[in-house]
């Protein structure tokens, strides 16, 4: 999940230092150090490249734009308009070289990428506002349209992880943020379930048994399941509406889980957030990757961050 940002004073300082978001994720020099900034504070084990979904939309030549207190804006252009330059992208090899050369060899380096239908939602409706109605419409009433948009997303996805695994991530994770829009099974399966066994798949055939943590926020259990089975990733990242009993149940025997810790628990700290992080740890145990169920958010004190680390830390000694 997202653990570099504004929660952080010094991501804050960092930040002032590039004209833009966009500017910001393409300076090798500074994603790099961004990417490093929670490892050099807290004791984690893995660092995750500081970068963007919506670089993807960019590299195949959409206008966007990170506004504060709103968020990503995306100019509209017709998907027969849409090209991809793979040179856009570069600026993102070199910040994996570099965070790498920096990163403790004992540490683990997450590459990644939207799902292709998330990624479509914020191309389809130019903001992350209003539930991606529009996307929602679409997939509905005109699903070549979608399909033929996501083609183009999948390709200029697939070219970018394989490039990211050549300049040195250890495992990739897809986020499929918003898979949770899509309620009906069919519209489910054909818009996240096989454009993710796809992507798997084309790694795959370069990467035999490269790792890949699928994180299909906001599906049922039954959704996660059919996910998990279908797509070979090989975990599954959960967020924080999973009930950890039906996990253990229906997710667990298939592979590895990660997740899934409430990011509002870590704001409050204290005894709620230490008894739920002892759930997941005593619920999975050691075959399970400690995480949140989403993103740290920028109001989270930095100490307790800290707390929680240690605290998975001291329970997987006792094991
Ligand atoms: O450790 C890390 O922070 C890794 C880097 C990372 C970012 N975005 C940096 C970022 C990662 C892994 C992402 C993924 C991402 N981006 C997702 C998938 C994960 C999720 O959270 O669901 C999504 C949906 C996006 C799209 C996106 N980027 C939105 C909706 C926003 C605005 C929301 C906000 O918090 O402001 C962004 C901006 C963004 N990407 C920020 C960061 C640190 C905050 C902007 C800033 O620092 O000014």
């Amino acid at each position: 999940m997202r653990q570099a940002g504004r929660y952080l004073p010094e991501y804050r300082e960092l930040r002032k230092k590039a004209p833009s978001f966009l500017n910001f994720c393409l300076s090798p020099e500074l994603a790099s150090e961004a990417t490093l900034q929670p490892m050099n504070r807290f004791d984690l084990d893995a660092a995750i490249i500081f970068a963007d979904i919506l670089l993807i939309p960019f590299s195949l030549g959409q206008k966007i734009a990170f506004k504060e207190n709103i968020g990503p804006v995306l100019i509209d252009i017709k998907t027969e308009d849409l090209s991809f330059s793979p040179k856009k992208l570069e600026p993102v090899y070199e910040t994996i070289r570099l965070s790498k050369k920096n990163l403790e060899k004992s540490k683990a380096l997450f590459g990644f990428a939207g799902g292709p239908w998330s990624v479509a939602c914020y191309m389809i409706q130019g903001n992350g506002k209003d539930g991606f109605r529009k996307a929602v419409s679409l997939q509905r009433e005109r699903p070549e349209e979608l399909s033929a948009l996501m083609e183009k997303v999948f390709s200029a996805s697939v070219f970018y992880l394989k490039k990211q695994i050549a300049s040195g991530v250890d495992v990739l994770q897809i986020f499929e943020s918003h898979a949770g829009l899509l309620k009906d099974d069919e519209a489910f399966d054909r818009w996240i379930v096989e454009p993710t066994r796809k992507i798997v798949e084309a790694i795959r055939a370069d990467f035999p048994c490269f790792p890949i943590v699928g994180f299909p926020r906001g599906a049922n259990i039954e959704k996660k399941q059919r996910y998990f089975r279908t797509t070979g990733v090989t975990a599954l990242s959960l967020d924080q509406q999973t009930i950890l009993s039906q996990a253990k149940e229906k997710l667990a025997f298939l592979g590895v889980l990660q997740g899934n810790l409430d990011p509002a628990l870590l704001i409050k700290g204290g005894k709620d957030m230490r008894d739920a992080a002892e759930k997941i740890v005593n619920c999975f145990g050691r075959r399970h990757i400690f995480n949140l169920g989403h993103g740290v958010l920028p109001q989270t004190p930095p100490e307790n961050v800290r707390e929680l680390i240690n605290l998975v830390h001291e329970m997987d000694v006792e094991r």
